[in-house]
């Protein structure tokens, strides 16, 4: 019988001589078989131990939970605080030991998602909100009337007939946006009276803030925004249909200024003053941007986990990893950034059921 040749029997048998260059963690994940039933906590614990982006899951709950952990310790003792920086926050936002960011594509408010996002603002748990647009007037116009679950697949020609937008597999029949003109008008119309009399300036932070006031629903995520005084800053605000509404009241009854300038000392003043920032940012775009240049100005968030579907090999922002942002200065160059490469609608509720969620639990 003719022998194994020995350029195979060497290339397969190769013998391992040297040390993992990691610290040895074995892979294993959940076993189903335990005779107590299914436990969602143990299995999604076991996502640490089980490769691919489960152990990026993983990884991610334990940088939040690190966040939430900073947060929760006392502010170093009043002499060692810079006095100046808590009176410099213009927001005034009741300062903790570590500035959560959140920031979430406007979809994600369409979504389900907003439920969990409402969670983390009502309870006061994060402390500035980015987001874009429709992620501001999706969420009043959810107070007004309701989206509804639809197929990816449903042809557009058809929808535009029948009046039906459609955002992914979710529809919003256009007369929402109807009910959110006939809300909005006469909130714009009121705006602009007190910029006239009272030399109100404006910004799109401030204009969400009164719409939080304005919606008066604990539905809305805004509304918890408004009332636990938590900035939402929306650098393009007029990308949506409040842009659409905005520029139907400059004919109606013109004026309306947002001053963005103001919005951006604002918006860097919550990380410049801040102990230490945590940054948990849902999809790209202008939303990761913004935030992570804000910690630019502090030489690098202290926190941070990305959650998107974005790749970086076309050198977008979106699917910039977190050492890119290193590299900026925008994450800390001792941080332990994670970047899940997942759906947000997905991921991000389990990422709150493993921290803020039990957290919360606790604490009450
Ligand atoms: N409901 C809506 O989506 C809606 C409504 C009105 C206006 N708009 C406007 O459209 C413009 C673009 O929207 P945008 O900037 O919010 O982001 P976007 O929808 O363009 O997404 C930006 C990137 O984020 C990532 N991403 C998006 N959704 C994700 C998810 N579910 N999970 C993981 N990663 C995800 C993707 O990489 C994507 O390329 C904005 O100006 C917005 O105001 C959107």
């Amino acid at each position: 019988m003719a022998e194994v040749p020995t350029i195979a029997q060497d290339a397969v048998m190769v013998s391992t001589t040297g040390k993992l260059p990691v610290d040895p963690v074995e892979v294993k994940g959940y076993d189903f078989s335990d005779p107590e039933g299914v436990d969602y906590h143990k299995l999604l614990n076991m996502y640490k131990t089980s490769g691919f982006q489960a152990t990026n899951f993983g990884n991610a709950v334990e940088e939040i939970n690190k966040m939430i952990e900073k947060k929760l310790e006392p502010l170093p003792p009043k002499e060692e605080v810079n006095e100046e920086s808590i009176n410099l926050n213009p927001v005034g936002r009741e300062k903790s030991n570590c500035t959560i960011f959140l920031g979430f594509t406007s979809n994600l408010i369409s979504s389900g998602t907003r439920e969990t996002i409402k969670y983390l603002v009502k309870n006061n748990m994060v402390d500035c909100i980015v987001t874009t647009a429709g992620g501001v007037e999706e969420d009043f116009i959810k107070c007004l009337a309701p989206t509804f679950l639809g197929d990816f697949a449903l042809p557009g020609k058809q929808l535009r007939m029948s009046g039906i937008n459609r955002i992914g597999n979710l529809l919003v029949p256009n007369d929402n946006y109807c009910k959110f003109e006939d809300w909005i008008m006469p909130i714009l119309d009121k705006m602009l009276e007190e910029q006239k009399q009272q030399g109100t300036i404006w910004t799109p932070s401030s204009m969400i803030a009164r719409l939080g006031k304005e919606i008066d629903n604990p539905d809305s995520v805004y509304y918890w925004a408004y009332k636990n005084n938590i900035p939402v800053f929306s650098p393009a605000l007029t990308d949506g249909s409040i842009g659409d509404m905005i520029y139907f009241h400059s004919y109606k009854n013109p004026g309306l200024i947002l001053d963005i300038v103001e919005d951006i000392r604002r918006m860097n003043s919550q990380a410049v003053y801040a102990e230490n920032t945590g940054m948990i940012i849902l999809g790209g775009g202008v939303v990761k941007h913004h935030i992570c240049n804000a910690n630019l100005m502090r030489n690098g968030a202290n926190y941070a986990v990305f959650v998107n579907v974005a790749n970086e090999f076309d050198g977008s922002d979106s699917g910039a990893r977190p050492d890119e942002a290193v590299s900026w200065g925008k994450i800390k160059m001792d941080a332990k950034p994670v970047k899940i490469y997942g759906e947000a609608s997905m991921v991000f509720p389990l990422l709150v059921a493993e921290t803020f969620a039990r957290t919360f639990k606790q604490e009450k």
